[in-house]
């Protein structure tokens, strides 16, 4: 099975899937703590690294940076336009990349001393499969780290709580009606930590960085909350699970030309977690 027959993800991913803009504008905006991420990893020049499902492709030449000079990054991503996307993003210079389902990786076995892969095993359908896949091409004392956000609820409206837990809801009850998911497939990608330790990685660390954000807000901030959260996560697509009266007053905060928009409240205080875990294999095999 190639690429383009692969069949789709837990959540929709096909060679076809395009959600560039999106993945443009969350990297944009969470730009700093991911660069910290990557920066806790400690890398060393001459490293080779995979971004697994790299998208867009903005981490390959963080990436790059760290392990320069000697060093080696490949991206892999299923999907065309983010490949696309990713290639344009990174000169071939910084890294290769492949399209390829990383379940069937076209690359050797034990080559990499990281596997970094972000926001994706909650796209597969077994996360398991995913992490042995890329375990599989770690050199012995390699290491998987699988990025993660919002393990921990996001803070929108520090003003309203009750708001925001009905949106959550609503987008919670949205994704099982899409996707034909319950909540705990939705929520199994929780167990990372378990997940490494059942793959049997023998060292797991966890750490959670906070994506903390105030008014005034970075444009960067801003583009990523209008268009990603408030227009193409919420939208109208949560009307039908909402009251007229919440779906009215969330509309009201999420729209750039009205008096309440959200963004520009001197209390607009957002928060969002970012969570990496991350697992070394055994030095010798
Ligand atoms: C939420 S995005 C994250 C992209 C990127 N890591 C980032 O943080 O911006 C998930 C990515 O995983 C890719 N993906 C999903 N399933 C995949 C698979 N089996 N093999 C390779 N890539 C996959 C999607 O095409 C998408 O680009």
């Amino acid at each position: 099975m190639n690429s383009s027959t692969a069949p789709s993800g837990l959540l929709g991913d096909t060679a076809a899937r395009d959600y560039t803009r999106k993945l443009r504008l969350f990297n944009a905006f969470a730009a700093p703590e991911l660069r910290q991420a990557i920066a806790s990893l400690a890398l060393k020049p001459g490293m080779r690294v995979l971004d697994a499902g790299c998208g867009t492709g903005e981490a390959l030449g963080w990436l790059a940076a760290e392990v320069a000079p000697g060093g080696a990054v490949v991206g892999m991503d299923l999907a065309t336009s983010h490949v696309r996307a990713a290639r344009g993003m990174a000169s071939e210079d910084t890294a290769l990349v492949l399209q390829a389902n990383l379940l069937e990786a076209p690359l050797l076995p034990a080559s990499f001393d990281l596997a970094w892969s972000v926001n994706v095993i909650n796209h597969l359908r077994s996360p398991s499969a995913g992490i042995d896949a890329l375990g599989l091409l770690l050199r012995p004392g390699g290491r998987v780290a699988l990025g993660q956000s919002s393990l921990l609820p996001d803070m929108y409206f520090a003003w309203d709580s009750r708001l925001e837990r009905l949106v959550n809801e609503a987008v919670r009850r949205y994704y099982r009606d899409r996707y034909q998911l319950d909540e705990r497939d939705l929520t199994a990608v929780r167990a990372i930590v378990g997940l490494l330790r059942k793959a049997g990685l023998p060292d797991v660390h966890a750490r959670t960085f906070m994506i903390e954000r105030i008014a005034p807000l970075r444009p960067e901030d801003e583009d990523y909350l209008v268009e990603a959260i408030f227009r193409d996560t919420w939208g109208s697509r949560l009307q039908p699970y909402l009251t007229k009266n919440d779906y009215e007053e969330l509309m009201r905060l999420c729209d750039p030309l009205h008096p309440d928009f959200a963004l520009r409240r001197p209390d607009f205080h957002f928060l969002q977690s970012f969570t990496l875990v991350v697992g070394a294999t055994a030095q010798t095999t």
